[in-house]
């Protein structure tokens, strides 16, 4: 079997040529016409590019890994973040929940998340200091500083105070077309309060 379909290839030089624009990288054939996330590279964050909001395209990770939760952009985290996310132990404990998977799916998940993750390394908003007490240690997109930093102005009675929500995890009760990779503004449709003006 051939270990790389053009597919992932594709994604991989997509994902990386945008994550390493991030990374204020030189990327020499980049003719990604997208102009506003070239010019916005000095305070470009993940969470400003397209690429690493991608909705996933693997079946399996998607029916497997969406059913308690949208099945995250896999550019969202770095690949060792995911492999983290990924081994048996943790799947186990997953977050408090059980997420055990058959190895075949495990292998098939893992491998399609390592292709598609993020190219830079996030930087996580240290445990303990907006999550005092969590029993896991495992990483958390909501605990990198690019997602604080998009969400800071909410307060937690619209999100962790707000049953329809319950957590920042829960990325699609706000933004209702983040199935679509498109989390821009105007979808934004928080459950009980509407849309966010700011
Ligand atoms: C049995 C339910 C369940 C399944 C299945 C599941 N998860 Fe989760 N996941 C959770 C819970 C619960 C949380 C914590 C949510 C919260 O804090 O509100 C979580 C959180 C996460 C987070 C962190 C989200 C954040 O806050 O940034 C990631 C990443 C994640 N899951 C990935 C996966 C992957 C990959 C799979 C498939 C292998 C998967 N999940 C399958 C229940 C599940
Ligand atoms: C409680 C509702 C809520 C949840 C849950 C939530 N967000 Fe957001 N998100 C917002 C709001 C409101 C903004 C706009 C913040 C602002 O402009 O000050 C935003 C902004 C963003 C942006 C920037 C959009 C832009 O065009 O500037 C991205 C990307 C994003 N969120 C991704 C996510 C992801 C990924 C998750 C899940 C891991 C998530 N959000 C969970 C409410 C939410």
């Amino acid at each position: 079997m051939n270990p790389f379909p053009l597919k992932s290839v594709l994604t991989l030089l997509l994902t990386g040529a945008l994550a390493m624009g991030t990374a204020h990288l030189a990327f020499a054939d980049d003719d990604d016409d997208d102009d506003d996330d070239e010019r916005g590279r000095e305070k470009s964050s993940l969470f400003e590019s397209r690429q690493a909001l991608a909705p996933a395209v693997n079946a399996t990770y998607s029916q497997e890994c969406g059913s308690c939760h949208m099945a995250y952009p896999p550019g969202l985290l770095p690949p060792q973040a995911w492999a983290q996310i990924m081994t048996p132990e943790a799947l186990a404990n997953h977050y408090g929940d059980d997420a055990s998977l058959s190895e075949e799916l495990r292998t098939e998940i893992s491998t399609f998340l390592g292709a598609n993750a993020a190219n830079v390394m996030l930087q996580m908003v240290p445990s303990g200091a907006s999550n005092a007490g969590a029993a896991s240690s495992l990483p958390r997109i909501t605990e990198s500083v690019d997602f604080k930093r998009e969400h800071d102005e909410i307060p937690a009675r619209l999100v962790t105070g707000n049953p329809e929500v319950g957590s920042f995890s829960q990325c699609n009760a706000c933004h209702r077309k983040a199935a679509e990779g498109n989390y821009d503004e105007r979808w934004i449709d928080i459950p009980g309060h509407g849309p966010w003006k700011d």
